[in-house]
């Protein structure tokens, strides 16, 4: 029998700080990561080519036997969820695609802050993808995206935690408004930004909390499974992972090793 994994879908490794936190909170489900390094950043992408790119992925995933799809990036949620949802899903009928935009509102919603400062990729940005989605379940809460584009570049390149990643996030940070720097709280909307959440941390003068998206994605999937026994019950639990990378293999595993401190075993996808 062909067993129902839960696919993981990003741009390259970042999506690892969502995939492994959902290891932590569902260790039994049976998981395939998919990172499409070779045509990473996707933070600058247009919108064909964020529909086209992710689509292919969903495609790669579901032909490796994935029923339910987690679209771990930001910026392909933003641009190309909507379109996969209802243009290219319904001639795939018991496969499933989640973003990860609508999650993480709806659990960092429940934390009573009132001023959110997200930051993101460009095109995560110019989607206004977060307040839009903060204003269905709150609107009361003020929410300020703030585009960082250099960063993802920094972090592929394996400088998170250096002199260089630190003297960029602080140029970047420098730019907020006194507004989006009196936030009372900052999500990293992006799934490569846990990577350099103390470089983060250090350019804060006050201490604000700062949120990635792993557990509050991990929280929401957790929820979403015990409100769809029919889906939960469907997939398959051998504790079983596969991860794939369209690009090099050995350059992901040494990144994934520098950030996760552990071995994660890439193999290389053609899609
Ligand atoms: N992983 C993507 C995200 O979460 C950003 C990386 C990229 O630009 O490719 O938005």
């Amino acid at each position: 029998m062909r067993a129902n994994k839960i696919g993981f879908f990003d741009s390259g490794v970042g999506g690892l700080t969502v995939s492994e936190a959902v290891r932590v909170a569902l260790p039994d489900y049976d998981t395939v990561y998919l990172g499409d390094t070779a045509r990473a950043p996707y933070g600058a992408r247009r919108h064909d080519q964020l529909v086209e790119f992710t689509w292919q992925g969903c495609l790669w995933l579901f032909e490796k036997g994935c029923e339910l799809i987690i679209i771990a990036c930001n910026s392909a949620s933003a641009g190309a969820l909507r379109e996969i949802q209802q243009k290219r899903l319904p001639d795939y009928p018991g496969k499933r695609a989640l973003g990860v935009i609508r999650p993480t509102v709806e659990e960092l919603s429940k934390r009573g802050f009132s001023n959110v400062l997200v930051l993101s990729t460009s095109a995560t940005q110019k989607s206004q993808a977060y307040p839009r989605e903060f204003a269905k379940i709150n609107p009361t809460i003020l929410v300020q995206s703030h585009a960082c584009p250099r960063w993802v570049a920094l972090v592929e390149a394996g400088k998170a935690g250096t002199q260089d990643m630190r003297d960029e996030v602080k140029r970047e940070l420098a730019t907020l408004s006194p507004l989006e720097k009196n936030s009372d709280a900052i999500l990293l909307a992006c799934t490569h930004y846990p990577f350099i959440k103390k470089d983060i941390d250090h350019a804060f003068d006050q201490a604000v909390p700062i949120f990635d998206q792993g557990d509050l994605v991990a929280a929401s999937l957790v929820d979403y499974l015990r409100r769809h026994p029919e889906i939960a019950s469907g997939l398959s639990r051998h504790g079983q992972r596969a991860y794939f990378v369209t690009g090099s293999a050995k350059e992901a595993q040494k990144t994934a090793q520098d950030f996760l401190g552990y071995m994660v075993n890439f193999r290389q996808a053609k899609l």
